[in-house]
């Protein structure tokens, strides 16, 4: 196991983040407990941005809020001078929340309704980026209709398949998002939104998939993007000014994981562009990137505490704690694997392989099968590490359980940017039945 970002073994066997011992932050703030390094968001961040200003490419790195979303995440991309891409009202109410500038955010989405819409450009919303013909229409008349003029950017799909699970594999022909590209849809989405006074086509948008490890995916869709191109180019005269690679890049779970490092993706697109481009004697494009996972992944650790443990000779022990797949469904939904270590005996052997169970009401509510442990007693810390992406986002009260409070750490600093929620909020929508029954 490597740790990463500060994260290390403390003095007194502790694991430690951001200079805060985590036994101490599970004992303040209760567990489950997201805990967030903060030094290591803004390194990453600063690594994507870096790689593009060594590239003299014109860029934007737009931080995916998918991946985990809240008033200070969005503080944060803004300090770090971020974009921010945004794929519903809530998401985007989010960021106007935190003084997130409008002009940077980008709108996605495969079903903006017209309330989303009008909230975009009510705020004043940067791109949009259009993902069918539905939305085409509707929003150039939202946009005719108030005067005004939007910068819009059609989604592709380029009908690449890229190794990672199925669900958060997107480019393939067959799939939900974007005009294909194969079967003409993206050529007529070209010429109806260059026909369309009230935008402004700044370029295509392409997102291939999800944490992927190998530049050979990008690669690929570069290329077929630019022969796409070539055929606009060809039957409109109409050349991009902004390329969007979108999101996707790997990190690394557990040491089976082996993605190329930040500084290779950047580099490696960024010459193939260049290559691509400059082969038709074009000027380079603004180049922009969605990384989501590639941010906060690595940064977020999941506190708990052991509850039950049930021994089953010969068999297994689980370990239960006191979240599971409502704080962190990949397990459950992805067969996502994890790594993990005892907070409060971090610096002891492992002696025991057990497997660490969540307290839903399911038998698939695992988080992790075959860990080993030192010997592991209830009352103990455990530290579910890099689970900072798609957690607290896809968390929810299945069983009634409360969403867990999210804490940044930084120079022995922790403050709360998300309180746990409490009974209260869990009925807060509840209604009593207001029509009385007429059964007696
Ligand atoms: N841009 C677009 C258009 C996307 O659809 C996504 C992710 C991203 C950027 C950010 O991708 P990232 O850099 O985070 O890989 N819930 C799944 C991941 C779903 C990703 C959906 N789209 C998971 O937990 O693995």
């Amino acid at each position: 196991m490597r740790l990463t970002g500060t994260s290390h073994i403390g003095s007194q066997g502790h694991l430690t983040i951001g200079g805060c011992d985590t036994v101490e932050l599970a004992k303040t703030f209760g567990t489950p407990l997201y805990v967030y390094d903060e030094a290591l968001i803004r390194e990453n961040s600063r690594r994507f941005v870096k790689s593009f200003e060594q590239s003299g490419f014109a860029f934007q790195v737009a931080y995916a809020s998918k991946a985990f979303s809240c008033i200070a995440m969005a503080q944060l991309a803004a300090e770090e001078n971020l974009s921010l891409d945004v794929v519903s009202s809530g998401e985007l109410y989010t960021a106007l929340q935190a003084g997130f500038p409008a002009e940077r955010i980008h709108f996605h989405g495969n079903n903006k309704s017209e309330e989303e819409l009008r909230m975009a450009l009510e705020a004043g919303v940067g791109c949009y980026v259009v993902d069918n013909f539905y939305e085409m229409a509707l929003l150039h008349d939202l946009a005719s209709a108030s005067g005004i003029q939007v910068n819009v950017m059609l989604r592709l799909t380029p009908g690449i398949e890229v190794h990672t699970h199925e669900y958060i594999s997107t480019g393939q022909e067959d799939s939900k998002f974007g005009f294909g590209v194969a079967d003409g849809q993206a050529m007529l989405a070209i010429r109806q939104a260059l026909a369309k006074t009230h935008f402004n086509l700044l370029g295509i948008h392409v997102h291939i998939g999800s944490q992927i490890f190998d530049t050979t995916g990008f690669v690929e869709a570069i290329k077929v993007i630019r022969e796409f191109l070539d055929s606009v180019r060809k039957e409109t005269g109409y050349e991009v000014k902004v390329l969007n690679l979108g999101g996707g890049f790997g990190i690394r779970y557990t040491d089976e994981d082996d993605p190329v490092e930040i500084e290779t993706f950047v580099e490696t697109i960024t010459q193939e562009v260049a290559a691509a481009w400059s082969k038709r004697n074009l000027p380079n494009p603004e180049i922009w990137i969605e990384p989501g996972r590639g941010i906060v992944g690595n940064a977020g650790t999941t506190l708990y505490s052991v509850g039950s443990i049930k021994q089953i000779p010969g068999i297994r022990t689980y370990v239960a704690v006191d979240g599971g797949m409502t704080d962190n469904i990949r397990p459950a939904l992805y067969q996502a694997k994890y790594e993990a270590l005892l907070a409060n005996k971090a610096s002891m052997v492992a002696t025991e392989t057990v497997s660490i169970a969540g307290k839903c009401c399911e038998s698939g509510d695992m988080l992790i099968w075959d860990i080993d442990l030192p010997q592991v007693t209830s009352g103990d810390i455990l530290a579910v590490l890099s689970t900072g992406a798609y957690g607290y986002s896809m968390a929810s009260n299945y069983n009634r359980l409360r969403r867990p409070a999210v804490v940044f750490v930084r120079d022995g600093i922790a403050d709360l940017v998300v309180e746990r929620e409490t009974y209260e909020d869990l009925v807060r929508h509840d209604r009593k039945r207001s029509v009385l029954s007429n059964i007696v």
